[in-house]
């Protein structure tokens, strides 16, 4: 039997942390599904489109790796693609919190999902979507931050945004 599982996010936008999280993810699964969330509660500066578009660009290359989007409960999103192990990163103590919140909510919700945590690397550990953004529309450099393969997109929509 495959082994399969979903590494779900905003990924508004992806980042290298991701990315290393696909990379590590995809050595030790068959089959990664990167699952992007439709929801707007947080409010995503890249429209679906851009994020789908930015994840598969990073995504390229490795054959086993496929980017989704998926609209309501994340479990129901399992569920409907055959697969009971979910994904995500854990960068500080600072995440737990949130992370087991949601893997209990979810295990609480389906039985049959497990959770399984990564361990961000030292050089991606104090990354986040949010400071990244903050930085690029403070005319920052995030090139350090985001796959070099989306950083063009990243930019252009900065460019637009700034000049609204
Ligand atoms: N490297 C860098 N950054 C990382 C990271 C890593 N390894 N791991 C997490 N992050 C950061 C992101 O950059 C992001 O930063 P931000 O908060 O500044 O934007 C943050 O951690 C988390 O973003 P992301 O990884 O995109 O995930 P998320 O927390 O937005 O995803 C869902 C949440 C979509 C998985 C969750 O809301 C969900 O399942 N929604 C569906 C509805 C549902 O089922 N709800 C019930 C849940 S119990």
């Amino acid at each position: 039997m495959k082994k399969k599982a979903i590494y779900p996010g905003t990924f508004d936008p992806i980042t290298k942390g991701h990315k290393d999280i696909i990379i590590r993810a995809s050595r030790i699964f068959d089959e990664l599904i990167v699952a992007i969330s439709t929801r707007k509660g947080k409010n995503p500066l890249f429209s679906l489109k851009e994020r789908m578009r930015m994840a598969r660009l990073t995504c390229r290359g490795l054959d086993n790796v496929k980017v989704c989007e998926f609209k309501g409960l994340l479990v129901h999103f399992a569920q409907r693609m055959g697969v009971s192990t979910i994904i995500r990163g854990l960068r500080a103590i600072s995440d737990f919190e949130y992370e087991f919140q949601m893997a209990l909510m979810n295990h609480q919700m389906n039985q049959e999902i497990e959770n399984i945590f990564f361990m961000s690397n030292l050089e991606t550990s104090f990354l986040s979507s949010s400071l990244l953004k903050e930085i690029a529309l403070s005319g920052g450099d995030i090139s350090a931050f985001v796959p070099q393969e989306i950083l063009a997109i990243i930019e252009k929509r900065i460019t637009l945004i700034t000049h609204e």
